[in-house]
């Protein structure tokens, strides 16, 4: 969730950091900072909030060097202040660092002991003091970054400097994302591919307990004992400008445009229509073993899990389990060999994710992963990964990552429902057809918004928000929900409509905006019943309804069309109209929509 960035080469390297900085805003955002060399020892500049304010402080200052490191903040150990920002210095070392070092208190404890003194509330800080520690003992720097490594427990992606070694960053990472950037005569070092695409495609995926000594010439990569280690470099094909805004008000609103190419990408190549069939390449089920599919995500990823248990238990017949990852690990889950484990993260760097994975392995499970980002952690340690492509996704907000999460889940279905022989091969022909018919159907939604803003100007200054739906369109409210409270700061509910009058239809009066997810197909008699009942109370009713449905209109305030499709993938186009009304509440609204406070992209801690 924060960011790292680093450079060390002949070019001055503020702006690079800054720029480097600036692409991984996205990552956490409360506070940010650079540690350049000057004359062999390391300048620091920080400051609270935007990269603006460090930039000002940049043109403030005039920091110069060719060697440096940047990092922006989420706020993990101690408040979002200027002297928590990273860089921390302590005597001659310098570090940034993402994840958590949960041993902090212990070794903090003892470093008072020593005599050290602290002049922030992270536990990153630790770290510097343990390396100066073992640097005054005439270890080399290298050494002293191993040694402090060997002391701390928890995860960590880190760069250090070290005063006296201009001409080195020293680099380490477990359980949290760092990459290499290999140039002519220089190099990077970054938490995320976009902070470094402008500058090379060429970059190196460290692994968990890995270090690397980066100067200008070279990179060597060892183990945390100091043996070396082979890392081969990979050339990174990502288009600069998909992580663009490319003319949008928002990374937001970009990235919903964005989800018919990037459903496209996700389908194309995977499905065959004259067989009736759907891969995943490089992972074989055997339909006689898998006895259950259990598939665990977090937020928003969550959510397309729901939708998951519906096509997948619809099409295969296979009993799915679907559980929250922050829950699933620490539970002490049943697990056997006959179980796919599914996990879903967009990010692939989700702590709660990668931990309920690595249980479930431990315990036999094979895994599958449905992710969106190339070598992230999660991706690497499946046996077999369904990426998503829908790219770069930068709005914290997540949208098309979730469509592409839902195409994968019905390729998943087909894929399992084949092999175990409960969907037809007709029956999958005609699903394919019509998936197929998706991305158009989906631009079609999008190209027809218009209304929403209407409805969005209408409801902007509402208090609350009730989403409703049923069956596979139950978790599309929970998504509904979700989008709008994350970026609008409106509280908002998502419920299963049967459950209305379990509770929530005490809320009802006509204050309360209710969106009702009501396609045509099974459980249209029900929902309406549900709408009738939210209508009776005053309720004013927002209906996501089939284009052809005579009805509707008659009932509700107002409508927002989709086009009638089957109700497998009715999720891949009912969802549309609830991200387009949360961007547009949200805009009305002023709130940053594409870093919504407190929030960061990438949760890599618990
Ligand atoms: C909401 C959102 C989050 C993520 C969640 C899991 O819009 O983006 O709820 O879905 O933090 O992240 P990933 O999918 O990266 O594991």
């Amino acid at each position: 969730m924060c960011g790292i960035v680093g450079y060390v080469g002949p070019d001055s390297c503020p702006e690079i950091l800054l720029e480097g900085l600036r692409r991984l805003e996205y990552r956490g955002y409360d506070s940010a900072g650079i540690a350049i060399f000057e004359d062999s020892a390391t300048r620091i500049l920080r400051s609270e909030g935007k990269l603006n304010n460090l930039s000002a402080l940049l043109d403030e200052k005039q920091l110069s060097g060719t060697v440096g490191i940047g990092h922006t903040r989420w706020a993990t150990h101690g408040r979002p202040t200027e002297q928590n920002a990273h860089p921390h210095k302590y005597g001659r070392a310098t570090v940034v660092h993402n994840g958590i070092i949960e041993n902090h208190a212990q070794l903090r404890a003892q470093l008072l002991e020593r005599g050290h003194e602290f002049s922030s509330e992270t536990d990153t800080e630790i770290v510097a003091h343990l390396v100066d520690e073992s640097i005054s003992k005439d270890a080399t720097p290298l050494d002293a970054v191993r040694q402090a490594l060997m002391q701390v427990e928890g995860a960590y992606a880190i760069c250090v400097l070290v005063d006296g070694a201009d001409d080195t960053i020293i680099v380490a990472r477990k359980d949290a994302p760092l990459i290499l950037g290999i140039g002519e005569g220089e190099n990077y070092v970054a938490s995320d591919i976009p902070a470094i695409l402008n500058r090379t495609r060429q970059m190196v995926f460290l692994e968990d307990g890995d270090l690397a000594v980066v100067k200008a010439g070279s990179c060597r990569v060892l183990d945390l004992d100091g043996n070396t280690m082979e890392r081969q470099s990979e050339k990174i094909l990502w288009d600069a400008v998909m992580a663009e805004k490319g003319g949008y008000k928002h990374f937001m609103l970009k990235e919903i445009h964005e989800q018919p190419r990037a459903v496209t990408d996700t389908i194309r190549d995977r499905l065959s229509p004259a067989e009736g069939d759907a891969y995943i390449d490089g992972f074989d089920v055997d339909p006689s073993t898998l006895k259950r599919v259990v598939i665990v995500a977090c937020g928003t990823s969550y959510h397309a899990a729901i939708v998951g248990k519906f096509l997948v238990e619809g099409m295969a017949r296979i009993p799915v389990e679907v559980d929250l990852a922050s829950e699933y690990r620490y539970r002490d889950p049943l697990v056997d060999e006959g179980d796919l484990l599914v996990t879903i993260s967009q990010s692939g760097e989700t702590a709660d994710t990668l931990a309920a994975m690595r249980e479930a392995k431990k315990k036999g499970a094979r895994v599958l992963s449905i992710c969106n980002v190339v070598g992230s952690t999660i991706a690497r340690e499946s046996d077999g990964v369904l990426y998503t492509h829908a790219g770069p996704e930068i709005g914290v907000a997540s949208t098309k990552a979730f469509t592409t999460q839902l195409s994968a889940l019905v390729l998943l279905g087909i894929h399992l429902g084949r092999r175990t022989g409960k969907l037809s091969g007709d029956d999958a022909r005609e699903l394919i057809h019509d998936l197929l018919q998706i991305p158009e159907q989906m631009k079609e939604v999008l190209d027809h918004s218009a209304s929403i803003n209407v409805i969005a100007r209408r409801y902007a200054n509402a208090r609350d928000f009730l989403y409703l739906g049923r069956g596979i369109n139950y978790p599309i409210a929970l998504e509904g929900a979700l989008k709008l409270k994350e970026i609008s700061y409106i509280h908002a509910e998502g419920y299963a409509a049967g459950e209305m009058k379990h509770g929530p239809i005490a809320l009802i009066d006509e204050d309360l905006p209710v969106v009702v997810i009501a396609p045509l197909g099974s459980g249209y008699e029900k929902i309406i019943n549900n709408l009738t009942e939210v209508r009776a109370r005053e309720g004013m009713v927002i209906a996501v309804a089939s284009r052809g449905d005579p009805d509707i209109g008659e009932i509700v305030d107002d409508v927002i069309q989709i086009p009638h499709i089957r109700p497998e993938l009715q999720p891949l186009l009912t969802v549309l109209p609830l991200q387009m009304l949360a961007y547009r509440v949200a805009d009305i609204r002023g709130t940053d929509v594409d870093q919504p406070r407190n929030l960061a992209k990438s949760v890599t801690v618990e």
